[in-house]
């Protein structure tokens, strides 16, 4: 029988190089510095790691802003540091996925420079979006950027360029057949030099249509956008289904030719998993149709709250799209663009809702940290770099809580993670928090993920489909348990704030907080808790 392709239903570790370890003391986390810990990398039971962006970059959006993106940064290392991370990462068994961010350059990059020096109407300015102003003066349209403010920058004579995040990432024009060209180039780069993957950066926004008309609601839209802006859902979703720079149907396009160049490395298995937050949830499913990509992140899991209807629905509802065009659901709790899960729903819950995911078809990501059960850091405004921050004045407080450098050792902070000053101070809070003091704890976040990793792997991975539980089956609101079955296995989760009774049968072999009794032939499920039985 052939074995199904390594990213199937693989676990990813997402490292975020600046705050995963430093190895040169500069404060800042390195390439280096992840390869020293690919032991500890490979201990926690993963497949692979995704590497968030380490190309040379002016760092004005954590790395996002790429100023050469077929080059490693000085502040990560060099070019010989990402071949030996990925030697060492493959000599583990470990794949390596690497970020790829196709909507937008840095200002900084040599195209966007060339750009500004020829001027208007040069071939130079056709490989971004170039437009005069109205003749009010006013930008080309009224769109707003992501990280807030307009999304027009002007330069020096008067043209506008388009920037849907911050203005030093100018947005790349896609109907310029040179972008395509330069992405392959750089796709091969990396695959050439060992990578099995790629993140795709804004999957959904490379083709932009009507740039020269305005929105009827600009601020809402770009509400309605960001997670961190509280909104009616149906609003925001009835907003989501105008949004003029997002999932236009021109983006499948490209994704299949790049399935083309992945697919014509014979026997090396490259997948690529798209960033694609859109609206309507079947729109997702478009992006891992058979002849485009492999994986297209579910991001309903960072926001979800703990209730059994709506975890019932959101995991319900990805399978069965997913299917539909027979890929397998992904599933992700915490990210570097979101607040840490334990912060967001609380620890014992954050526990509970991991456990629960790691028994689901389809692939799990974990961020680095989300295995201690880091929280978010606790920062100070004068701290903060994100530009979602800079440029709402501060009204926003942005992404850096979830970006705070890893602990790693000892009694008092940086815990290890440098001996210079880290880039985002680390609480002394985070004492009992460190990788070092979790593995002297057998109850530790860290040993859960670990025996819990190994376990999916054993009784899980390849297991086929669901098949929900009693009272879950309708997953009614505040409803106490939610369970499943798939294998072998079951899988309780009491969502409530006491212990719970149910009938599942077999042997208890994970829980993730507190004991499971037994009660008059059913077995007692502890509050906030998740508990899995072998048959
Ligand atoms: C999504 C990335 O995850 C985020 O960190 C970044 O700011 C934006 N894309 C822009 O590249």
């Amino acid at each position: 029988m052939k074995s199904a392709p390594w990213w199937k239903e693989a676990t990813i570790y997402q490292i975020y190089p600046r705050s995963f370890f430093d190895s040169n003391g500069d404060g800042e986390g390195d390439l280096p510095g992840v390869t020293s810990q690919l032991d500890y990398v490979k201990s926690l039971g993963v497949d692979a790691i995704w590497l968030s962006p380490f190309y040379t970059s002016p760092n004005k959006d954590g790395g996002y802003d790429v100023a050469n993106p077929r080059d490693v940064d000085p502040r990560f290392g060099n070019l010989e540091d990402a071949k030996e991370l990925i030697a060492q990462a493959h000599k583990r068994n470990l794949r390596v996925i690497a970020d790829i961010v196709p909507n937008h350059f840095s200002d900084q990059h040599e195209w966007f420079q060339a750009a500004l020096k020829a001027g208007r109407g040069s071939k130079e300015r056709e490989r971004f979006h170039f437009y005069d102003a109205n003749e009010d003066g006013t930008p080309p349209n009224n769109w707003i950027s992501l990280f807030g403010g307009p999304s027009w920058t002007q330069v020096a004579d008067g043209q506008f360029y388009l920037h849907l995040f911050d203005s030093s990432q100018p947005d790349l024009n896609w109907e310029n057949p040179e972008v395509n060209a330069d992405f392959e180039k750089t796709l091969r780069f990396w695959i050439d030099l060992g990578v099995d993957g790629f993140r795709i950066d804004v999957a959904h926004g490379l083709i932009k249509e009507d740039v020269l008309t305005n929105h009827s609601d600009p601020q809402g839209l770009s509400n309605a956008l960001r997670l961190d802006v509280a909104m009616d859902s149906e609003v925001r979703n009835a907003l989501l289904l105008t949004v003029p720079y997002f999932d236009r149907q021109g983006v499948h396009e490209i994704y299949r030719k790049w399935r083309k160049l992945f697919d014509s490395y014979v026997g090396r298995e490259i997948m690529a998993v798209a960033e694609a937050w859109v609206h309507p949830p079947v729109n997702a499913t478009r992006y891992v149709r058979a002849d485009e990509l492999h994986q297209v992140f579910n991001f309903d899991l960072l926001t979800a709250e703990f209730d059994s209807k709506v975890l019932f629905d959101v995991v319900e509802r990805s399978i069965s799209l997913n299917a539909t065009v027979n890929a397998l659901p992904t599933w992700a709790l915490s990210n570097h663009d979101s607040p840490r899960v334990a912060s967001r729903i609380g620890e014992e819950q954050a526990r509970a809702l991991a456990l629960f995911v790691f028994g689901l078809p389809g692939s799990a990501y974990v961020f680095a940290g989300q295995e201690l059960g880091l929280p978010d850091g606790q920062l100070q405004d004068s701290d903060r770099q994100d530009p979602t921050f800079l440029r709402t004045n501060g009204q926003i407080k942005g992404r850096d809580g979830a970006r705070v450098p890893l602990p790693w050792s000892g009694n008092t902070t940086p815990f290890g993670f440098s001996t210079g000053k880290p880039w985002l101070p680390i609480s002394q809070c985070w004492r009992d928090l460190t990788v070092e003091s979790e593995l002297a704890d057998p109850k530790s976040s860290l040993h859960l993920y670990r025996n819990a990793l190994e376990l999916r792997k054993e009784f899980l991975v390849g297991a086929g489909g669901i098949a929900w539980l009693e009272s879950s089956q309708h997953g009614a609101k505040n409803d106490s348990l939610l369970s499943y079955s798939r294998g072998s296995i079951t899988v309780v989760m009491n969502l409530s704030d006491s212990a719970k009774e149910c009938d599942a049968s077999g042997k208890l072999i994970i829980v993730s907080g507190g004991t499971v009794d037994a009660r008059d032939g059913k077995k007692v499920i502890p509050a906030r808790s998740t508990a899995w039985f072998l048959a």
